[in-house]
């Protein structure tokens, strides 16, 4: 491990996390293009992905680091959850390591600084021209003090503000710490918003293509609930899925200090689960229909085996946190 990866697992996981946002968030004043690493190049999206690692949600809320997570070599970066207005999240401490499990607790609750500051964050690193072919999602979610009957205004506020900048939107319906959130995943209710977001997806688009939807799920599902989500994602229109969200279940961590914390668990725990819900995504929907696998993955052998479940591109979080930048690699 380096210098600086250790002393940042010596602090406190919320210190530790802005200061390094606050120093990838410098490398936005550093001269140059900024290139993703080139592996296996694939399409995603429309797009051509130079490889398929990508930053996953939360790491950079705000987009104050687009750049220098860029510079790390992501073939693509995920920046939010970002809610339209901004928001203080729950109270700390609200972020726990588990280092023996290579895990994380996070009850976070969409901290942001609302859409209208990632709007003007993400127009910088378009106009500077520097970000050359990493691609660019923006994880979209709601408010917490918006009722659910509400939420799809949140999405939609969210769509209308940041659809210049976005290579893709993610839909968020799967953090476990917005009270209600995950229960938009379901039935009538899923249906609704997500037609509701694909007519403005289309609205949005004009004559063009429209920025492709994506809906993040939660590992948290029966079989039957994975059929049912993936049945509707795909009769909606959406683009593609992405698995998973944290976890609500303990049993990997069970007798840990912090197990008892509420929240979401991340990192190494999750890798079989997340691999699992993948596959099952993968035999529920078309061949061409996008899935990105996220959950647990931390070094080779673990994205071989997301990408044999049937993902076309992956994400990190957790093991970016422990290992540091040269993970991508
Ligand atoms: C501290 C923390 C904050 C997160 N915030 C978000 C978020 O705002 N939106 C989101 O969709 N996922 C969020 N996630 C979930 C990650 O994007 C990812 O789906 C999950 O951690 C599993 O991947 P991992 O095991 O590689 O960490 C967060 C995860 C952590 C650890």
């Amino acid at each position: 491990m380096n210098p600086v990866q250790s002393l940042l697992l010596a602090l406190p996981p919320e210190t530790a996390h802005n200061l390094a946002i606050g120093g990838l968030g410098a490398a936005h004043y550093l001269p140059g293009r900024v290139t993703p690493l080139t592996g296996a190049q694939r399409p995603f999206l429309g797009h051509n992905l130079h490889n398929p690692i990508g930053l996953a949600a939360g790491l950079d809320k705000d987009a104050q680091a687009v750049l220098g997570m860029a510079r790390c070599g992501f073939g693509f970066v995920e920046v939010g959850t970002v809610t339209p207005l901004a928001q203080p999240g729950n109270p700390q401490p609200r972020l726990f390591r588990l280092p023996e499990h290579q895990a994380l607790i996070n009850r976070m609750g969409f901290n942001n600084q609302g859409m209208f500051a990632m709007a003007k964050r993400l127009d910088a690193v378009r106009n500077s021209g520097r970000l050359m072919s990493t691609l660019l999602g923006v994880n979209l979610g709601k408010n917490k003090d918006t009722p659910n009957a509400d939420a799809a205004s949140d999405y939609l506020k969210g769509m209308d503000c940041l659809h210049r900048y976005a290579d893709y939107f993610t839909v968020n319906l799967s953090s476990p710490n917005t009270p209600g959130l995950r229960q938009l995943q379901h039935g009538e209710t899923l249906h609704a918003l997500l037609s509701n977001l694909k007519e403005r997806q289309l609205a949005l688009a004009g004559q063009g293509s429209g920025v492709p939807l994506l809906l993040k799920v939660a590992p948290d599902l029966e079989r039957q609930e994975v059929e049912q989500i993936a049945a509707q994602a795909v009769a909606c229109g959406f683009e593609g899925i992405i698995a998973t969200n944290t976890t609500l279940a303990r049993e990997a961590v069970a007798g840990h200090p912090h197990a008892g914390e509420s929240g979401g668990l991340s990192g190494a725990p999750l890798t079989q689960r997340s691999a699992q819900v993948l596959a099952q995504f993968r035999s529920a929907v078309p061949k061409e229909f996008t899935l990105v696998g996220v959950g647990g993955i931390s070094d080779g052998d673990d994205a071989q085996k997301m990408l044999k479940a049937g993902a076309n591109a992956l994400q990190i979080y957790t093991s970016f946190v422990y290992q540091g930048p040269k993970i991508v690699q």
